[in-house]
This record gives structure tokens, C-alpha cells and sequence, in this order.
């Protein structure tokens, strides 16, 4: 077990993405407009490929820890073409990643939770594919883990703390984080 967090931690480390200063500023509704059009095709209510919905991402309020894991995916792993053509530029992508660093930045204070998405150590060719929730308690570390690809969850407990799913306390987990994990322990 503590091997495995110690990966974690890590790749946590090795994940974080530094903001480049864009050469063009979007607007909010640019910002809604290429997430329905690049993302929202894929990540809809109705279907919500890896457990994501981004129907009703709005940049003007968005959630930090899903605008972190768009940043991973956009800079990690290309998602910006993933809709096909017509590809957006260069600028105009590298405008999108300034506007969600910001915005996933933003995270509440009182959230005890720390949100990633990381490249599963199990399937390293899948891209950033595992989303990771994690939570200090005082008797120790929860981790939830859900590989948006293979759609398989898993709990982590480190410390002294014994602790099952349903005792868990989820305050201040955002709703569409809650959602991923629900939806992988619904398979
Ligand atoms: C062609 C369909 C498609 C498009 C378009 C797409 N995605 Fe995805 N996305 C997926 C699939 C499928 C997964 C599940 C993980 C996997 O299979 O690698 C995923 C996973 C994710 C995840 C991780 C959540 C999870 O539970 O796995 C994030 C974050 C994400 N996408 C963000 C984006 C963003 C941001 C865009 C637009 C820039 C985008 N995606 C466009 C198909 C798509």
C-alpha cells in the first residue's frame, strides 16, 4: 500500500502542468462554445464517455477540479483534436489551457479533497486516463481511483485508518468528481 501511494504522489508531482501566457484571451462564451464543440460531443449527460458529462460546463463558474483534469487531458493528451476537424489553432488552444489553469487554480479552501488525473501505472499507453480523489484524515489517507478506460474503481487506505466506502465522507468533493467515481462503482 504505501508503495503504491508513494507512485501516486509522484505522478502527481510529474503531472503538474505550467501555465504558458497566451498570445489571445477568450472570452467565457469562447470557452463554453469550444467545450461543447470539441469536448461536449463525447462527454454528454446522455452518454458520458470515461463518466464525464461537460454538457453544462460553464467557464464563467466552473468547478477546479474538473477544469484541472480538462488541462491534464488537452496538454497531456491532445484532447483538443480528439473531435476531429476542424482542429482549433495553435493560439487558440494554448489561450483555452491559460483560461483553465486559471480556473482550476480556484480551489475552495474548505475542500479537503485534492482531485488529478493521472496515467494509470497499469495501462501507461492509455493516456491520462485515471481520475484521483484524495483526502487526509487524521488517522490516515483515502484515496479514490477510477480508470476512466477500463472503467474499474479503486479504494485506498493508508495509515491506521480502516475504512469502507460508506463511511467515507464526501463534503466538499464536487458533484461531477462524485459522478465519475459513482459511475465506474456502477459498472
Ligand atoms: C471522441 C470522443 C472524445 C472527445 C471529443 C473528448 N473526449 Fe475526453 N474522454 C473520452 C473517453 C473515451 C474518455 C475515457 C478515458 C479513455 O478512454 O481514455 C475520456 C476521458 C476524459 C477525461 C478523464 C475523465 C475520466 O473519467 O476518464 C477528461 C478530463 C476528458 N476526457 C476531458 C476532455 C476534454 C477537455 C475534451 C475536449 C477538449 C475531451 N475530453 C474530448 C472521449 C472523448
Amino acid at each position: 500500500m504505501k508503495i503504491l501511494l508513494g507512485t501516486i504522489v509522484l505522478a502527481v508531482a510529474g503531472a503538474s502542468v505550467m501555465a504558458q501566457q497566451p498570445d489571445v484571451a477568450l472570452s467565457v462564451a469562447e470557452q463554453n462554445e469550444l467545450t461543447h464543440k470539441r469536448c461536449a460531443v463525447c462527454h454528454t449527460d446522455a452518454k458520458p464517455l470515461g463518466g464525464l458529462s461537460l454538457e453544462h460546463f460553464d467557464a464563467d463558474q466552473p468547478d477546479p477540479a474538473i477544469a484541472r483534469m480538462m488541462l491534464v487531458k488537452i496538454t497531456g493528451d491532445g484532447a483538443i483534436s480528439a473531435a476531429g476537424m476542424p482542429v482549433p489553432s495553435p493560439e487558440t488552444r494554448d489561450a483555452f489551457v491559460a483560461a483553465l489553469a486559471a480556473m482550476a487554480s480556484h480551489t475552495s479552501p474548505e475542500s479537503r479533497w485534492t482531485v488529478d488525473l493521472l496515467v494509470d501505472p497499469l495501462t501507461p499507453n492509455r493516456g491520462h486516463s485515471l481520475v484521483t480523489a484524495r483526502t487526509e484524515l487524521p488517522s490516515g489517507t483515502v484515496l479514490l481511483q477510477c480508470n476512466g478506460a477500463s472503467r474499474r474503481a479503486a479504494m485506498q487506505v493508508s495509515g491506521t485508518a480502516s475504512t469502507s466506502p460508506s463511511s467515507v465522507n464526501f463534503d466538499g468533493l464536487s458533484a461531477p468528481v462524485r459522478a465519475i467515481l459513482a459511475w465506474c462503482l456502477a459498472k
